[in-house]
């Protein structure tokens, strides 16, 4: 695998494998397994990967979230070095060279950027959007690989692909989690052992009443989840909601359940300073 650290040496190698398929997989590093499924899928569907690692400043909200944010740039490309065939490329560039002469796509992310995550980190999103839409115009690849575990991210690069005529076909992967049913983030680092193995019951309770939630009433089976989590000492929701796939219109009601439709629940969590998210898909 070649490490390229800046965007024009990034192009000189793009030149060089002209008429290839290319799959992106864009992350922040600090890999973990639900990274890795990424990068193995594409490996599998493409003649060439490319695995950004970039700690992207303008879509943290906090600036201590920012700070925090673990950096393991060397275990990162041991990791793939294992994977990645000779030509595949890691790429690690520097803000300032890829933030440099960028054309802010002119899109809307509409009702997307207005709830949950959109609502509460404001701007994370409009700073996802530059970053993807920068490396997807660097690298134009094929496919690009992107985890259900932000899955409203991944509404909002599909928002952005559909608005900006992006010929990317965005590659959607399944959440990959521990042993006790947290959902993999580089974030987990910074859980304390205990907070770590208690958080197992975020997705313990959403598996639970997704099961009682044709029987339940939406409002109630929201206050379920949120007061049992709650109940877990140094645990604090900040939101749950269960949304529709495509425009994560929130349920109100069983009653405005279309059959049509694919429905998530979808929640952040504080586990002491740490937040979480995580989701699950709920069949009604
Ligand atoms: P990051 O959090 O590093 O995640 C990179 C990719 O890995 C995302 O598509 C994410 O959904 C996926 N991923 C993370 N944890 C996962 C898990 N447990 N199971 C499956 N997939 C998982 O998401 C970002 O970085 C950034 O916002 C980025 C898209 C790179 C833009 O900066």
């Amino acid at each position: 695998m070649k490490q390229i650290g800046t965007s024009s040496a990034l192009k000189n190698q793009l030149e060089m494998i002209r008429g290839k398929s290319t799959g992106l997989v864009p992350t922040m590093g600090a890999l973990h397994a639900g990274h890795i499924l990424l990068v193995e899928k594409s490996v599998g569907d493409n003649d060439i990967t490319i695995v950004s690692i970039f700690v992207n400043p303008t879509q943290f909200n906090d600036k201590r979230d920012l700070e925090k944010y673990p950096r393991t740039l060397n275990s990162d490309l041991e990791i793939l070095s294992e994977m990645l065939g000779k030509d595949d490329m890691v790429f690690t560039p520097a803000a300032d060279d890829i933030y440099n002469n960028e054309k802010i796509p002119g899109i809307d992310l509409g009702h997307l950027d207005k709830i949950m995550e959109g609502e509460h980190r404001p701007g994370h999103f409009m700073g996802v959007v530059r970053i993807v839409n920068i490396l997807f115009e660097l690298c134009l690849p094929q496919r690009a690989y992107f985890g259900r575990k932000d899955f409203q991210q991944l509404a909002v690069i599909k928002s952005l692909v559909k608005q900006s005529g992006i010929k990317t076909n965005i590659i959607e992967c399944p959440i990959v989690r521990e042993a006790n049913g947290l959902a993999m983030s580089s974030r987990n680092s910074r859980l304390l052992p205990e907070m770590r193995e208690k958080a197992g019951i975020i997705y313990r309770t959403l598996e639970k009443y997704r099961e009682q939630a044709l029987t339940v009433d939406i409002t109630a089976l929201k206050n379920n989840i949120i007061t049992e989590i709650n109940a877990q000492k140094g645990f604090k929701v900040e939101y749950f909601e269960i949304v529709d796939d495509i425009e994560l219109k929130p349920l109100v009601s069983v009653t405005d359940i279309n059959n049509e439709s694919h429905y998530t629940g979808c929640i952040a969590v504080y586990a002491g300073e740490v937040r979480l998210i995580d989701n699950i898909k709920f069949s009604f």
